[in-house]
């Protein structure tokens, strides 16, 4: 084994092209290419993800690897997301990893990107704390929204989960309907610092205790706007701002509710969040609060380490390197795959 060990991990499930080298558990550079051709089609178009990862996949690898001042002989392994996310865009990673793997004669190493984004926590920052086991991940993004208990790096279990769509949907489908273009959950995220999180209230959805479901709320702010702009065709312009923190507004509300289901289930306190939706400035700001309130312990990780990145994936695999949880070459990638596999 070569000591320190250099892992470099590689990110292409949605629509970032990701490469980012760390030494030991250090992040040395952490280089993400976001992909600007979906914005004018509000989403992500497959098609167009996978060939911009082909375009973008050799000079990230070759800027991370600068970045992180070492050249790829030093490497002790290439860790790249095996699933979940789109087959094209991971096909993309999944054979770059291999051929280079191959070619460097080091371990290859598959990781879950949910289980990455919760593993984003080991990151080893100077001014980082990182939960002790048994914890409770909240995590929210594009493409999930799920309560986890996590016992172990890869022991977890999902307490709950959205029956439809996922968070980070519902801030993008709730932008697209205001007219703002994709992602819109930060964009949302934006205009409601500047608005009152109580100009209007939208209905909570009734689902099980732990699980989540955001179809209705979307529809409801359909609705609304379209109700309201009969009225006045100028509604959104002139109250968007306040739309917008009614909206980030309720969906905060519905995350925390859960959590404290969770907490009240579990009994556990340490609290985390991952995921693309962990950037939310309500969300953190309302977990910073429940520390003092509720007498939890919270986890919230760096902004760089919560939208899709390379460096959790390198996280993840060098916790497997250090198993010795090595992939085969003929390892392939998933569409779907479950937090627990
Ligand atoms: O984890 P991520 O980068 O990709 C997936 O794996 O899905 O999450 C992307 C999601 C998008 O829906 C985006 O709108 C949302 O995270 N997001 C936010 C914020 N930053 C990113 N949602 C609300 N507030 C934010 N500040
Ligand atoms: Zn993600």
């Amino acid at each position: 084994m070569k000591t320190p060990i250099y892992i470099l991990g590689i990110e292409s499930s949605c629509d970032d092209t990701s490469a980012s080298v760390i030494c030991d558990a250090k992040v040395l550079s952490n280089v993400v290419a976001n992909q600007e051709v979906h914005a004018k089609y509000g989403g992500v178009v497959p098609e167009l993800a996978s060939r911009a990862h082909q375009q973008n996949i050799v000079p990230v690898v070759q800027q991370a690897l600068k970045q992180a001042k070492i050249n790829k002989e030093q490497l002790s392994g290439i860790a790249f997301t095996k699933g979940p996310g789109l087959m094209g865009s991971l096909l993309v990673g999944t054979s770059f990893a291999k051929s280079l793997a191959i070619g460097l004669n080091v371990p290859l190493l598959a990781v879950n990107h949910m289980q990455a984004h919760i593993l984003a926590h080991f990151i080893n920052e100077e001014d980082s704390k990182t939960p002790p086991f048994p914890f409770i991940c909240l995590t929210i993004s594009g493409g999930h929204t799920q309560i986890v208990k996590v016992s172990n790096y890869f022991e977890m279990e999902i307490l709950g989960e959205t029956i439809d769509d996922a968070v980070g949907e519902a801030f993008d489908k709730s932008a697209k309907i205001l007219g703002l273009p994709y992602p819109g959950g930060p964009l949302i995220d934006k205009y409601a610092q500047l608005g009152n999180p109580k100009a209007f209230a939208f209905t909570k959805p009734k689902v099980g205790d732990l699980d989540f479901s955001f179809s209705g709320l979307k529809t409801g702010i359909l609705y609304f706007i379209q109700k309201q702009q009969k009225i006045n065709p100028n509604f959104i312009t002139e109250n968007l701002n306040d739309i917008c923190a009614s909206i980030q507004y309720t969906i905060v509300e519905i995350l925390m509710e859960k959590l404290k289901n969770a907490v009240k289930k579990t009994g556990v306190k340490h609290i985390a969040i991952a995921g693309g939706v962990s950037a939310n400035s309500e969300i953190r700001k309302r977990l910073a609060l429940a520390q003092k309130h509720f007498g939890w312990t919270t986890y919230i990780p760096k902004f760089e380490y919560t939208t899709d990145n390379a460096a959790m994936i390198a996280i993840t695999g060098y916790l497997k390197f250090l198993n010795n949880e090595y992939s085969n070459t003929n390892v392939t990638a998933k569409a779907r795959l479950k937090v627990t596999e």
